[in-house]
């Protein structure tokens, strides 16, 4: 379409240009994180976000391209534009919001426990954790980790690059507790019943969005308005009833 071609890259910022330009909407995503972003047996990307996101590059008439990144470098994935959009289940917080853009939150999460059972009735929040005899595990830089290091600065800590590695350490009694977003750990409990006990109060509270590089306000605009109308005509709820209900 001739008023599209013209109006969009005569004045679109610079991601929202190339997306057009290329026909393909790349997203990052870090796959391992349940519900959101997981690999099925047949190498396929399944989950909250992998739905979302095709949802998005269906709005915009692009293919979606998923880029699956570790987590630990998936800023700079973003920021040396191998990908448009962070879309994993990232946390808002001053420190990322110095170096990508955020969209409105999509979800509001926070950090629960899964402790050994040995230590049931024990702890009974992340204070009673707040102990050098403890050890807990999390996952490389997640706000998991910046909360242990913030809140339980006297427990050992033990960061590992995936989630799976490091919620074993519990599972096998390597470490006291797991400290991760709610809904990963509300699903590996259910899964893994008598291995681990899940303390389901969180307590951080940590608004999810995407995240895209600074400066282009048409992305970011387009995405607000993205979710805002999947919010309102249901199809935010299809999808959210999808991977959370059971
Ligand atoms: N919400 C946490 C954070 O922002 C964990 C997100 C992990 N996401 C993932 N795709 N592995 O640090």
């Amino acid at each position: 379409c001739a008023l599209l071609g013209t109006s969009v890259s005569a004045t679109a910022g610079p991601v929202m240009d190339d997306i057009v330009k290329t026909g393909e909407l790349r997203v990052c995503f870090d796959a391992g994180y349940m519900p959101f972003e997981m690999k099925s047996k047949n190498g396929s990307f399944v989950g909250f976000d992998i739905d979302i996101g095709k949802m998005m590059a269906r709005q915009m008439g692009v293919k979606y391209v998923p880029v699956n990144t570790a987590w630990d470098g998936i800023i700079p994935t973003l920021l040396t534009g191998k990908c448009h959009i962070i879309n994993a289940g990232m946390t808002i917080n001053a420190q990322r919001n110095m170096r990508v853009n955020f969209a409105e939150p999509y979800i509001i999460v926070g950090q629960t426990i899964l402790l050994n059972p040995e230590l049931e009735g024990k702890i009974k929040s992340y204070k009673d954790l707040n102990n050098s005899k403890y050890t807990i595990a999390t996952k490389l830089g997640t706000t998991g980790e910046q909360a242990i290091k913030r809140m339980i600065s006297k427990a050992k800590l033990n960061v590992f690059e995936t989630q799976s590695d490091a919620v074993l350490e519990v599972a096998n009694g390597k470490a006291d507790a797991f400290i991760y977003d709610m809904p990963f750990n509300a699903i590996y409990a259910s899964q893994n019943s008598g291995k681990v006990v899940h303390l389901e109060q969180p307590f951080t509270y940590e608004p999810l969005g995407w995240a895209v590089a600074q400066g282009d306000m048409d992305m970011l605009n387009f995405l607000n308005n993205f979710l805002r109308q999947i919010k309102g005509d249901g199809t935010y709820e299809r999808i959210y009833d999808k991977w959370f209900k059971d």
